[in-house]
């Protein structure tokens, strides 16, 4: 069967109805609810065979924002068994993730026009934005925090075994666990994000940061189209305010470090997030080069036999079947794969398409993948694999 078959068939099959609303689970056995970034990802998905589905999925992930702006990033509609960490709300999580929503939105809106479609979902986005841009940064340094590792959307990334006071290598349950031992700390004070971030998870994270970069230009987008000439300003001026931001705060050695701490400590782990900053074109032409020789090309950290390992081999933290700590995911690609045709390495990001596509040939749509073997691993029928087909 043709692979957009197949997507479209298991796009179906995640299919899920609430009242008026409709969304798709990313897996039907492990994660049978709604995520935010996810449901970014299905959207830009589905638009490529029903314009109407992709709107449906992006306006039920935003039907429950909270009073602050905040977006969940889950959202339980029917609360089932598969329920492991309390976020102390009975229908939603109460905490976030990337902002990818900016660009799902305009992705939607080039292929129909529709702008009655932005003008429903403008205030909500403005207000999930302006939540970010002040409650994410309470000192004002332009750099946007998260309170929660899960934020990031990489639950056990190695970029947070320092923050966490954690080795390099420790197993899944003594990560499990100081992650739920955070999310008790946060429940206590309510999840006030200036607080968490003050005194127990202090993390500006470079992925996070890019795609709030890429967010807010879409946001500038969406406000020009609909006439918020001032929003569309301000959107623009703080994009600008957090590449600078970035670039003072977190470059060294050729590339961006997330950092931790009141101070900006970089925590320089070799993860898939140096990449990251290609899709908001972040580094010069020439940085960008030395980027893909040292690194990306590099047999030792990036280069292996299934590309793009979320951690480089190189580190003592890599695993290539531990979860975040090392498999190649399918959103991760996607991300790898615009930021190098921006570029204009059409080569390079076609070898990232191509690598894709043969592991969702030889194992299917999996959670993540074994970057040495190909083998897949997490979650069956996982819906990222589907991002193959906006590889273009
Ligand atoms: C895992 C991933 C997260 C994703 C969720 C649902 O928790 O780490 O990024 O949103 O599963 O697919």
């Amino acid at each position: 069967m043709e692979l957009n078959q197949k997507i479209l068939d298991l796009m179906i099959k995640n299919r899920r109805t609430f009242n008026e609303f409709q969304y798709t689970v990313p897996s039907p056995s492990s994660y049978p609810y709604q995520w935010f970034w996810d449901s970014c990802f299905h959207a830009i998905i589905l638009s490529y065979f029903n314009m109407e589905d992709a709107k449906k999925e992006i306006l039920s992930v935003v039907s429950k924002q909270f009073e602050n702006g905040l977006i969940p990033h889950m959202i339980y509609w029917e609360r089932g068994e598969l329920i492991n960490i309390d976020w102390g709300k009975q229908d939603t999580s109460t905490i976030t993730q990337p902002p990818v929503i900016g660009h799902a939105v305009w992705h939607i809106f080039s292929k129909d026009q529709d702008k009655r479609f932005l003008e429903s979902l403008y205030l909500s986005l403005k207000k999930f934005t302006n939540y970010l841009l002040s409650q994410r940064d309470p000192r004002g340094h332009n750099l946007i925090g998260i309170i929660n590792p899960d934020e990031s959307g990489e639950d056990d990334s190695p970029r947070f075994d320092i923050p966490l006071e954690l080795d390099p290598k420790h197993t899944k349950e003594v990560n499990f666990n100081r992650r739920l031992h955070l999310v008790k700390q946060n429940l206590v004070c309510n999840f006030d994000a200036p607080f968490c971030m003050k005194n127990f998870f202090w993390v500006k994270d470079v992925p996070f940061n890019v795609i709030m970069i890429d967010h807010l230009s879409y946001m500038t987008k969406i406000a020009l189209e609909i006439g918020m000439h001032e929003d569309a300003n301000h959107f623009l001026y703080h994009a600008d305010l957090i590449k600078d931001a970035m670039r003072k705060l977190m470059f060294e050695d050729g590339v961006f470090y997330s950092t931790y701490g009141q101070d900006y400590k970089k925590i320089k782990v070799l993860s898939w997030a140096i990449l990251a900053p290609l899709f908001a074109n972040l580094y010069t032409k020439q940085e960008a080069e030395t980027l893909i020789e040292k690194h990306f090309l590099n047999e030792d950290e990036f280069n292996l036999k299934y590309v793009v390992p979320t951690v480089a081999k190189s580190e003592a933290s890599f695993d290539p079947k531990g979860f975040w700590r090392g498999p190649v995911w399918m959103a991760i690609n996607w991300f790898v794969y615009k930021g190098l045709a921006n570029y204009g390495l059409v080569e390079l990001a076609e070898k990232v398409k191509q690598s894709s596509i043969q592991l969702l040939e030889h194992s299917g749509f999996r959670e993540n993948y074994n970057p040495l073997t190909g083998e897949g691993g997490g979650a069956e029928e996982f819906t990222w694999g589907g991002l193959i087909i906006d590889m273009n």
